[in-house]
């Protein structure tokens, strides 16, 4: 007994024990190889916010949402730039600008949907809860098939934000469903690329708009199968003929509560798993590819892992963090240069068949406002996963990525990032589920790093109560969880045992810095 305590003990300190799983990073070349990912984008996180919701994230121009202000300004100490926010998602496409009218008037139905959403001048103030350094996609209505209410929207945004901090101008949200609603039932690609040109060429001649000022896409359904509305058929369509695009973006959602027979599927253990994340993120490569053809960078403009507004107990859950931070690091090695995670409130009129009732979406990264479903306003434990991505990212604009696949271990995801030309960072996601009720090291793994761990490397984990955990405080990034939006607790930064192997617990990630 005190032999067996000893000799435990002895391993300890001089390698990995023997309950552990072992793997071992491949080597690794010290600078990029042809294949890694383009420069990343130091804005890869951002974020869209469901229009009509816009103030219950940010308050407003004189009482701003300070949790939000002080999320942002994490993600912006980190990248050296505030992330991109989209006000958008479906109720754009029934927005309606008024200069005189107040910052933002919802009309709602008798069961709670929102079927216009009416905004004045006043609402760009609410955008000043943001970093300085943020850019805006700027949104407007084209489910209303009336070109002068997307030409008075776009015109609001050119007189009240800086033409610097415009990212793009979007024309409407997910028109892939517009047929049978606001379009007719038949209504095709050819009909949004046709309408796409001739909207552009009079906005770009009505307001003046310099070349490529568009983000063209914004597509709801996954471009497989034949789907017919995907970057590449519009641009086989000649969406590119009035000089407009500055650049394509599709949505992704990999599950969705929107009718029972996803909802049935949509599981924290099929959330969490490297295999299934990887698998659907391929589906748009090809549409990557398509854009990087003709010269265009492809973003997700809008995404979330669970589509209508999430799901209790799965999206609110500090896995949605390893889903998160999985999602993002994969697809920014396969040339995805942002993405727009949504945030928003349950949207009745969006499906009659979904599962959730009124309220902010279980999905949203954080809960702005006190609420009966959340309780006090703070970050939710996915938060963390953004602070991760932050750092895999880094503040030069000089990165790159790639994905380093571990056959032997498969629900271990590795990324290699290489900053300003060296190996600067490996990103360690175990994706093996460790939850609340699991022994401390369930799903752990040793992962010897002496294909590439140099002396002086140090460990960044994050880490959570476990993978169904809903306690945001027990969420943390390097020692430190950040509920209110300040960093509480000591900053941990470890060190690689005996220089070379760093022990990833499931459902923990790390990022070692070399
Ligand atoms: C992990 O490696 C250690 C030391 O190299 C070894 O003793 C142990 O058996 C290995 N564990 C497994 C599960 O292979
Ligand atoms: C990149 O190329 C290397 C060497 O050819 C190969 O081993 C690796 O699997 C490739 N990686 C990706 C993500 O394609
Ligand atoms: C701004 O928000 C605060 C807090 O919700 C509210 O009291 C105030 O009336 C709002 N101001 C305007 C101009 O709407
Ligand atoms: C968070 O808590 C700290 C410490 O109590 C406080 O200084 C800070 O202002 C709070 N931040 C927010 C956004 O409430
Ligand atoms: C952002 O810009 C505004 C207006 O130029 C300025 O008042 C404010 O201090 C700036 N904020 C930061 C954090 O630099
Ligand atoms: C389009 O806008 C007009 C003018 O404001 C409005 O009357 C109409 O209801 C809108 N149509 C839809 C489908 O929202
Ligand atoms: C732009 O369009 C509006 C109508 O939507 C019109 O009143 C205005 O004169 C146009 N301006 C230019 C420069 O074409
Ligand atoms: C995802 O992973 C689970 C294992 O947890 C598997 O059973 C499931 O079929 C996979 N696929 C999807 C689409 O969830
Ligand atoms: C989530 O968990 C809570 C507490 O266990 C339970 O009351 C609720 O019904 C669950 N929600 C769903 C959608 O499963
Ligand atoms: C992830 O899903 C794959 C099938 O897609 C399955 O083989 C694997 O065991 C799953 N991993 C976990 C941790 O459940
Ligand atoms: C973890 O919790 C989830 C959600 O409650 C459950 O579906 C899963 O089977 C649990 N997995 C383990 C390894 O305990
Ligand atoms: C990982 O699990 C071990 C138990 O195997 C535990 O001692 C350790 O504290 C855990 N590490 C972290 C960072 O939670």
């Amino acid at each position: 007994m005190h032999l067996a305590a000893a000799l435990l003990g002895a391993l300890a300190f001089c390698g990995p024990s023997l309950g552990l799983q072992n793997a071992s990073l491949p080597s690794i070349p010290s600078s990029p190889p042809e294949n890694s990912s383009f420069s990343l984008d130091r804005a890869l996180f951002s974020f869209s916010i469901e229009f009509a919701y816009l103030d219950s994230f940010t308050g407003n121009g004189s009482a701003p949402n300070e949790l939000t202000r002080s999320l942002m300004a994490q993600l912006e100490q980190r990248t050296g730039v505030g992330p991109d926010v989209r006000p958008g998602g479906i109720t754009i496409d029934s927005s309606i600008f008024n200069r005189n009218a107040p910052p933002l008037t919802l009309s709602m139905s008798s069961s709670g949907g929102i079927y216009r959403t009416t905004f004045g001048p006043g609402l760009y103030e609410f955008l000043n809860v943001f970093p300085n350094s943020t850019k805006f996609v700027a949104s407007v209505n084209l489910g209303n098939a009336t070109v002068s209410i997307a030409r008075d929207e776009a015109a609001a945004w050119i007189e009240h934000i800086s033409a610097d901090r415009i990212r793009a101008f979007e024309l409407g949200n997910e028109a892939d469903h517009y047929g049978g609603g606001s379009r007719p039932t038949g209504w095709s690609s050819a009909d949004y690329t046709a309408t796409f040109l001739g909207w552009t060429a009079f906005l770009k001649r009505n307001l003046s708009l310099p070349d490529n000022a568009f983000q063209a896409g914004s597509f709801a359904d996954d471009p497989i199968k034949g789907e017919d509305f995907t970057t590449a058929n519009i641009i086989a369509e000649g969406v590119l003929d009035s000089n407009s695009v500055m650049l394509f973006n599709q949505h992704m959602y990999q599950y969705s509560t929107c009718d029972p027979a996803r909802n049935a599927i949509a599981t924290l253990p099929n959330l969490v798993n490297h295999t299934n994340i990887t698998a659907f993120v391929n589906e748009f490569v090809p549409q990557v590819q398509a854009a990087n053809a003709v010269g265009k960078n492809f973003v997700v403009g809008e995404f979330s892992s669970v589509s209508c507004s999430g799901k209790q107990n799965v999206t609110d859950t500090y896995g949605q963090a390893l889903w998160l931070a999985d999602t993002m690091l994969y697809s920014a090695s396969v040339n995805i240069k942002r993405m727009y995670l949504h945030q928003g409130a349950t949207l009745v009129f969006q499906s009659s068949t979904q599962a959730n009732a009124p309220g902010f979406s279980w999905y949203d990264l954080w809960y702005p406002t006190e609420t009966e479903r959340y309780g006090s306003a703070r970050a939710s434990p996915s938060f963390v996963a953004a602070l991760l991505v932050a750092e895999a990212v880094g503040s030069s604009g000089k990165a790159k990525i790639s994905s380093v696949p571990i056959p032997n271990a498969p629900d271990l995801a590795a990324y290699a990032v290489w900053d300003s030309g060296e190996l600067s960072r490996i990103a360690l996601l175990n994706l093996g589920h460790r939850n609340v009720s699991s022994a401390p090291d369930e799903a752990a793994v040793a992962v010897d790093l002496s294909g590439v761990a140099t002396s002086g490397a140090t460990v960044k984990r994050m880490t959570g109560l476990g993978m169904d955990s809903k306690d945001t405080d027990g969420t943390k990034w390097a020692g430190q969880s950040f509920t209110n939006g300040t960093a509480t607790g000591d900053e941990v930064i470890e060190e690689p045992e005996n220089g070379n192997v760093v022990i990833v617990n499931g459902s923990e990630g790390v990022i070692v810095f070399l």
